[in-house]
């Protein structure tokens, strides 16, 4: 029922390697722990006779209307998690399930196909990692265009891992023991290039993934990028107001404000602290937010500082260990009820109530 409570119990239901990777951050992770005491500076102030009985948190993102403003962010190791390690596929399923929105990573389990036919009404967005080579890219996106995705969030801030030490001390990197690459190794242009053949395993396809893994994008990529669909371009890790409006200038759809939880660079701001001004400079434009969120009241106050949609990571991941699909439909319905009850018993009827002025800082006394 509450955050800890999870993460214990699914700290000794997963296998240490992959619970250390999805629990461990860059450096000495206090950027990973600021993203989530920055929420706890943050209070929200009760409002009495409004008559909140009926709440509406439903939101239009990108031509659909999202029964709440609650996406699962994308997690590379996904499929690796749940007990029958086709994660991706358990919690798209609990997508379907909740309404909630699923962002699936280019690191899977499962092919992006295999993942996208488990969709039904709620949409599902592809998250990629964008190769050095842009024929590899290309196909990518032109094979979630096919499989049905609603958009393509491009992540900006990993086109190379961060220095997480826990990983590098015991050598722990599940991508170099070739899992998770299964949208690569399914790839006709990553097979042509890398000379991936059905008989071969992937482990085989490693060195080449390896040196075609991530591309340091740049503003004239972004526009090499805009042209290549018509599907809403997301933009993941923009944290500063000056990338947000000119991304927006360069076509962009939605601003995805987040640090990757803590995982790439220590020493940063927490993720929470970036999004007033992101909202500000990105106008009309949706912010989606990550990075911290472990409870319902946290989802309440990332609205309530500028998000349009507040994406769940670590949580839903661990409801994915302990029981698969009815795990993560625990933790996301878990979210959804105590951010509506909040809601309820503070007079915010919809979302367009909760904003900046409804928020207060904590004393510190
Ligand atoms: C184990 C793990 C793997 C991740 N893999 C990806 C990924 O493949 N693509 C991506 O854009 N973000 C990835 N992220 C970052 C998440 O999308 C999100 O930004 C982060 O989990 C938010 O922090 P929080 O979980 O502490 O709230 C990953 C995060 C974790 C914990």
């Amino acid at each position: 029922m509450t955050y800890p409570e999870l993460e214990a119990r699914a700290s000794s239901a997963m296998p240490p390697s992959v619970w250390n990777y999805v629990a461990c951050g860059a450096g000495d992770e206090r950027t990973q722990d600021a993203n989530v005491a920055a929420f706890a500076g943050w209070g929200l102030m009760p409002r009495m006779l409004v008559g909140a009985t009926e709440r509406d948190l439903s939101v239009e993102l990108f031509g659909t209307r999202w029964a709440a403003p609650v996406f699962l962010a994308p997690i590379g190791v996904t499929g690796l998690c749940a007990p029958d390690g086709h994660g991706d596929v358990e919690a798209v399923r609990a997508a379907d399930k909740t309404g909630v929105p699923m962002c699936v990573s280019t690191l899977a389990e499962d092919p992006l196909e295999t993942v996208a036919a488990e969709f039904t009404e709620t949409p599902g967005f592809f998250q990629l990692y964008c190769p050095t080579d842009r024929d590899i890219a290309e196909s990518l996106v032109r094979r979630a265009e096919a499989a049905g995705y609603a958009g393509i969030v491009v992540t900006l801030d990993t086109w190379l891992p961060g220095w997480r030490p826990r990983d590098l001390r015991t050598a722990n990197f599940p991508q170099l023991r070739g899992h998770c690459l299964i949208n690569y190794t399914t790839d006709p242009v990553f097979r042509e290039k890398s000379g991936f053949t059905e008989g071969s395993s992937q482990r085989d396809a490693v060195p080449f993934w390896a040196s075609i893994f991530g591309r340091s994008l740049t503003w004239d990529d972004l526009v090499w990028l805009r042209e290549l669909t018509k599907l809403p371009l997301i933009l993941k890790g923009i944290c500063h107001p000056d990338d947000a409006r000119r991304a927006i200038d360069y076509g962009a759809d939605a601003i995805y404000c987040s640090n990757h939880g803590g995982r790439q660079a220590n020493g940063g701001l927490p993720a929470l602290d970036c999004l007033p001004a992101v909202r500000e400079a990105a106008g009309d434009v949706p912010v989606l937010f990550d990075s911290g969120i472990r409870s319902g009241a946290d989802v309440v106050k990332a609205l309530a500082l500028g998000a349009t949609a507040v994406g769940i990571g670590r949580p839903y991941v661990y409801g994915l260990a302990l029981g698969g699909t009815a795990g993560v439909v625990h933790v996301l319905r878990s979210l959804l009820a105590e951010t509506d009850l909040i809601m309820a018993v503070d007079g915010y009827r919809s979302l367009a109530d909760l904003t900046p002025e409804a928020m207060r800082r904590v004393s510190t006394r």
